[in-house]
């Protein structure tokens, strides 16, 4: 009934009356263990905490709906693009990446951009970042490359010098970490910014033909970010600034929205382009490559309960579907393994049954058991394949196109060979397309983050790392040096010609 209270139970569900003061003997006596409801209480609460993501721990989620704007049939047969105003429910996660659970929300770092589309075909996971590039090319680097972003083992602080001596050590990271060291690493919210599917994915059209794409949402709220000044002090007046930044504006109906585009490149172009385009720390230049209108995003509701929907939530860029599909980009390779690896062990076997990562269409495998399903198990359905009982078909017609790649040998990877090792081009590019203001926000930020590497390499690791901003365009190489107060004269001396 309406006004009726409603009644306090235990887990299973039964009524009991006493909450807060646990049954003893006597007035002031010892408790007695027959209170079940202090075990229970005590049990659970030992066990709320699950191990928090590897990367990207710290984060903000919301739903919303991505709505088609423009006809790319051409490109892809995947069915969320195949009509104009076709809307697709979302789910969409902003992180850090370094931090722990509890880190602030403006330090300087990259921010996850993971994107959940509900479609009919399936869940499509677009797992990128704010950022079109990334730090390292080839995926056995990346728990390096991590360890380095996190505690150094012995003073248990985040290290300058282990962040520095790694770039420096991989000038690949050039271009991210000179994106990183502008004001876009400290961006202001997670509103503010754009997203990028980052990788080389590929779209299949109904003729099965194949072209390789880049994905880019556009923030329609403008460009915003902290200078480093302003991104310190708001660590220390409002850790969770991004968090409550997120919440309030939907809250209040001022609703986030991103303009998704694609850049498109042939098989044939692909053959012909000046770097590996699948190369993770390159961009297609948008003159010979523009952005092709697609549609637009929005959040439009806040989660009921941050844990459930946000904390649970599994993305995994192994998560494509019909039309959209991965491409030999070595990182998206080493990704598809990883996430759901990562998956099953911080949410356990069962985790695509969570409600956040659940596909709301039919889902039709031979997958059955293990710990906590509750989604009925298949119930009394054939639980092998093939069988002569159900009517569950491998549909011939989701078969793609084969790849044409060039090679049939398998080696190890060849820095050297042709487009491979320029890791300087492309951050001289952008550090000459920047404002004078950018350049000089870009080069105090990264004057202040070199200034922490210490130890006995310090020298080595600074002139190694100068030596590749030298590289990428004198005037920034310049413009470090002095900051950090170098004399050129040692510098030459010291210019190692390895990891060129
Ligand atoms: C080989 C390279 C990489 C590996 C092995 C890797 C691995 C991981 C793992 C294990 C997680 C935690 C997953 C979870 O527990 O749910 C994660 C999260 C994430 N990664 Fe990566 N990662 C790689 C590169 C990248 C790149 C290149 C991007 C972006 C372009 C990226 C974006 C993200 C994002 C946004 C999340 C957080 C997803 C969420 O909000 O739940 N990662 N990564």
């Amino acid at each position: 009934m309406e006004n009726q209270p409603t009644k306090l139970t235990t887990a299973s569900g039964s009524p009991y009356f006493e909450h807060e003061n646990t049954m003893s003997v006597g007035q002031r006596g010892p408790l007695l263990l027959q209170d079940y409801i202090l075990h229970e209480k005590m049990a659970h609460f030992n066990r709320e905490r699950i191990p928090e993501r590897v990367v990207h721990a710290k984060g903000s989620g919301a739903y919303g709906t991505f709505t088609v704007t423009h006809d790319i049939s051409k490109y892809t047969r995947a069915k969320l693009f195949n009509e104009i105003g076709k809307e697709t429910r979302v789910f969409l996660r902003f992180s850090t990446v370094g931090g722990e659970k509890g880190s602030a929300d403006t330090e300087r770092d990259p921010r996850g951009f993971a994107l959940k589309f509900y479609t009919e075909d399936g869940n499509w996971d677009l797992v990128g970042n704010n950022t079109p590039v990334f730090f390292i090319k080839d995926p056995k680097k990346f728990s390096d490359f991590i360890h380095t972003q996190k505690r150094d083992p012995y003073t248990n602080c985040k290290s300058a010098t282990m962040m520095w001596d790694f770039w420096s050590l991989n000038p690949e990271s050039l271009h991210q970490v000179l994106i990183l060291m502008s004001d876009r690493g400290t961006p202001d919210g997670y509103r503010h910014m754009n997203g990028y599917g980052s990788h080389t994915f590929s779209m299949i059209n109904a003729d099965n033909e194949r072209v390789w794409v880049k994905f880019h949402f556009k923030t329609a709220q403008g460009i915003k970010n902290f200078s480093n000044d302003e991104a310190v002090k708001m660590k220390g007046l409002d850790p969770d600034y991004a968090q409550r930044d997120l919440v309030t504006s939907i809250d209040k109906g001022d609703l986030p929205r991103w303009n998704v585009k694609i850049q498109v490149m042939t098989e044939e172009q692909a053959k012909a382009f000046r770097w590996n385009p699948f190369d993770l720390t390159k961009v297609w230049p948008q003159g010979d490559f523009p952005l092709i209108d697609v549609g637009t995003l929005e959040l439009n509701q806040n989660p009921n309960n941050y844990f459930a929907d946000v904390e649970q939530a599994a993305f995994a860029p192994a998560h494509v579907i019909d039309g959209i599909s991965y491409s030999p980009d070595r990182m998206l390779q080493g990704r598809i393994l990883s996430y759901p690896d990562a998956q099953r062990y911080r949410l356990g076997g069962n985790y695509e049954q969570i409600p956040v990562n659940r596909c709301p269409f039919a889902v039709n495998n031979y997958q059955r058991d293990g710990q906590m399903r509750v989604d009925g198990n298949g119930g009394r359905s054939t639980n092998y394949f093939p069988n002569s009982f159900d009517n569950i078909v491998a549909d011939e017609s989701y078969k793609q196109p084969a790849w044409d790649l060039g090679t049939s040998v398998a080696d190890w990877y060849d820095r050297n060979a042709p487009g491979e090792n320029d890791h300087y081009t492309q951050p001289g590019n952008l550090w000459r397309l920047m404002t004078p203001e950018q350049k000089i926000n870009t080069v105090n930020n990264i004057v202040g983050a070199m200034s922490g590497i210490d130890g006995p390499k310090r020298d080595q690791i600074v002139n190694l790392q100068l030596c590749h901003w030298f590289r990428a365009d004198l005037s920034l190489g310049m413009s470090i040096a002095q900051g950090l107060g170098i004399n050129m004269e040692t510098l030459q001396g010291a210019m190692p010609t390895q990891h060129a």
